[in-house]
């Protein structure tokens, strides 16, 4: 079989045209949609991921400002920015990149955005309006992943999707996203994890498989029934090669596959940047 590739970066392109046509009628009617990033740390990934935002902001006509604390930053400073960024009206919506340095309380930061200006979707108050299934900013993976399977024609509604991996930022919010009755999800959702004993068995049940544990080369092509969906979301790092959750010679089972490159990410971003101008439309 050869797998169908889920090209994420063609559908943020076009994700992003879309973005580009509100946020050029905002600023007709005198909105300049901005966005805020704090990054904490010199983790190399991390910065990366921040300066990606940034090009995409610049290119669909976002204004994004950008703060970045040292590794040594206290709770205290890192909580200001938050603050700052909160009372400033330029700045419709921003994110805390994560992961933050040893010692700093994640949680706390992520309570201290305003959640109408939590582009991330990760602040308890809108993880808890999707487990409510009322409006807010959806988690920004897990509707990047949502969309490009929908994009794609990947049955997901009546399916068994098997998420591997529980993380805050990809396979809670996605679980939940997926098992939701609403049009596009209406899924039966397994979440496996690498403590779970028969973790391969499960697997090979799902129709649709994200791997998001951040664990490289988790699923492997034994794994996989054929002809199901495969997302790999969850990568590593070895030195300075990007890893994938998914080995390679999974596509030669997979009725779809996203590549280990141009899948997932620019999604993610691509979600970020709806995030951001929804905030901006929704403060007028
Ligand atoms: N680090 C890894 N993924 C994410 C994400 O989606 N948002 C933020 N803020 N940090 C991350």
């Amino acid at each position: 079989m050869t797998a169908v590739l889920l090209d994420g970066e063609a559908l943020a392109a076009r994700v992003r045209a879309e973005v580009a046509d509100r946020v050029a009628r905002l600023r007709s009617g005198g909105v300049t949609v901005g966005l805020g990033t704090l990054l904490v740390g010199d983790d190399g990934p991390s910065a990366k991921y921040v300066a990606m935002k940034h090009a995409d902001c610049e290119e669909v006509g976002i204004d994004s400002v950008h703060e970045h604390l040292v590794a040594t930053a206290s709770q205290e400073e890192i909580e200001a920015v938050v603050a700052r960024f909160n009372a400033d009206p330029r700045i419709h919506s921003f994110l805390v990149q994560l992961p933050l340095p040893d010692g700093i309380d994640e949680e706390r930061v992520l309570m201290s955005v305003e959640p109408d200006k939590d582009v991330d979707g990760l602040h308890p108050v809108n993880l808890g309006r999707l487990v409510m299934g009322s409006a807010g900013p959806l988690p920004c993976t897990p509707a990047g992943i949502v969309e490009l399977l929908h994009a794609y024609d990947v049955p997901v509604e009546g399916s068994h999707v098997v998420v591997v991996g529980r993380g805050l930022t990809i396979g809670r919010p996605l679980a939940l996203l997926l098992a939701m009755k609403r049009p596009g999800c209406n899924a039966a959702v397994t979440v496996v994890h690498t403590g779970v004993r028969e973790m391969a068995r499960l697997v090979r049940l799902g129709d649709v498989v994200v791997a998001a544990a951040g664990h490289a080369g988790l699923v492997t092509k034994s794994m996989v029934k054929p002809g199901a969906a495969v997302v790999g979301a969850g990568t590593s790092w070895q030195g300075r090669k990007l890893l994938s959750d998914v080995e390679e010679d999974v596509a030669e089972v997979a009725g779809w596959i996203t590549p280990r490159i141009g899948g997932v990410g620019p999604m993610t971003r691509a979600v970020l940047l709806k995030n951001a101008v929804r905030a901006a439309e929704r403060s007028r």
